[in-house]
């Protein structure tokens, strides 16, 4: 079993600071030890107790409170953890640390740890946006410190903008991937498509298919967790678009096909997950196609095979492709990868009732052009996302 992390989380004064419970309470789920520093300000807007009672070690918020070990705390917490969390990240603390001062249990604990330290600034939109505090971020970043930006939106003053601290699911995800994913494809990129892609029949009608894009962003994310640069290039989908990600929507065959040349020829990995539609209407109607009373027959063209495309024009990138079967599983994906020029076919029985579109899990079989066949369980699209990745760097390595 791996060996338990601990997360040190610096809590500073502001509204948002009852938040950092949420995220505590996560990140005890994943089985990470918490321990906790709050600045004064923070300890005026929930008590340490409650800090206490979820993380279950004892809050420090008092720098000269009697030693509890032989210890000096802030330098035996800096040493502990395996991470600081700054959340909510007020402008004060990130101002005394871009600037050197040390003056309570927070900043010296900052200034005297080893371990990644992440901010995630939670403040008045004003403030946020005045340029002292954006240098000081500036600073920071500069220094190495890593930022979980806040999101935008009402904020507890009653002002809309920037200053809100991000998403407590998403600050706990990004704790968790920084913790223990490794870091195997830093310094590669990587191009993802996901979800469909659709066609107009005229300008309130069109045609798609069932993809929701499930996969391809949990291909994305877990690309990017392991340190790529990663581009999703993805058709309509419902889903939040993933942090730390270059996001580039499309609608079309023809818009995902020229999003994803534009990325091609500098990209290492590519993953075609997207379900492109094969045909667009042939007369798009610029008006409103009226009912009459007979029946109604429309006409479809071929659109281009993207992937075909991008097999034909393959360089040094490892080129991945997907095949959406209902029969004949095997011999249809195989014969798409050798048509498409791939390296590796992903192949998924659409008809089986864990996998395929919509579901949070798969069932895949992966082919390489050496002829090799690895069949998955049924498991979630984030794990068949890992083992692709495995699978393409355990070949490289060969
Ligand atoms: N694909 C593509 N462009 C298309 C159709 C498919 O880039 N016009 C890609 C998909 O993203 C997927 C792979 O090709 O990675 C296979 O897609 P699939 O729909 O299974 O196969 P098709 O080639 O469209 O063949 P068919 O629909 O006849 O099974």
């Amino acid at each position: 079993m791996e060996q338990q992390k601990t997360v040190v989380i610096g809590v500073s004064g502001g509204v948002a600071v009852y938040k950092a419970l949420d995220v505590i309470s996560r990140l005890r789920k994943a089985n990470i030890n918490v321990h906790v520093i709050m600045t004064k300000a923070a300890t005026e807007f929930v008590t340490p107790l409650s800090f206490q009672s979820l993380s279950q070690n004892m809050v420090i918020h008092n720098m000269f409170e009697e030693p509890r070990a032989w210890e000096i705390q802030h330098i035996s917490l800096a040493k502990k953890a395996d991470l600081m969390l700054i959340a909510p990240a007020t402008a004060n603390i990130m101002g005394k640390v871009a600037n050197g001062i040390a003056d309570d249990m927070l900043s010296t604990t900052i200034m005297a740890t080893k371990a990644p330290v992440m901010f995630a600034p939670a403040m008045n939109t004003n403030m946020y946006n005045n340029p002292i505090v954006q240098e000081n971020m500036r600073k920071l970043k500069a220094y190495g410190y890593d930022f979980i930006e806040p999101a935008s939106g009402r904020l507890a003053c009653g002002d809309v903008g920037d200053g809100k601290l991000a998403d407590t699911e998403l600050i706990a995800e990004r704790v968790i991937s920084a913790l223990y994913e490794p870091k195997d494809l830093k310094g590669l990129k990587v191009l993802v498509t996901a979800g469909p892609t659709i066609s107009a029949i005229d300008p309130v009608r069109f045609i798609t298919n069932r993809s929701t894009g499930k996969m391809g962003y949990a291909i994305a994310e877990e690309a990017r967790d392991r340190g790529a640069e990663v581009v999703l290039v993805t058709g309509p989908s419902s889903l939040k678009p993933p942090f730390g990600v270059k996001v580039v929507p499309v609608n079309t065959n023809e818009e995902m096909l020229n999003a994803v040349l534009q990325e091609y020829d500098s990209c290492d990995i590519v993953i075609k997950s997207a379900a492109v539609a094969d045909y667009k209407a042939k007369n798009y109607s610029e008006e409103k196609i009226k009912k009459g009373s007979g029946d109604l027959v429309l006409e479809f063209t071929r659109d281009s095979d993207i992937l075909k495309t991008l097999g034909d024009r393959k360089k040094n990138q490892v080129l991945i492709g997907f095949a959406a079967e209902s029969n004949e599983v095997l011999q249809n994906a195989k014969g798409k990868l050798s048509k498409k020029n791939l390296d590796y076919i992903v192949a998924n029985d659409i008809t089986s009732k864990d996998a395929g579109f919509a579901s949070d899990s798969n069932k895949v079989t992966i082919i390489s052009n050496k002829g090799e066949i690895t069949s998955l369980d049924s498991m979630s699209k984030r794990l068949v996302g890992q083992k692709i990745f495995d699978l393409v760097l355990k070949h490289n390595n060969d």
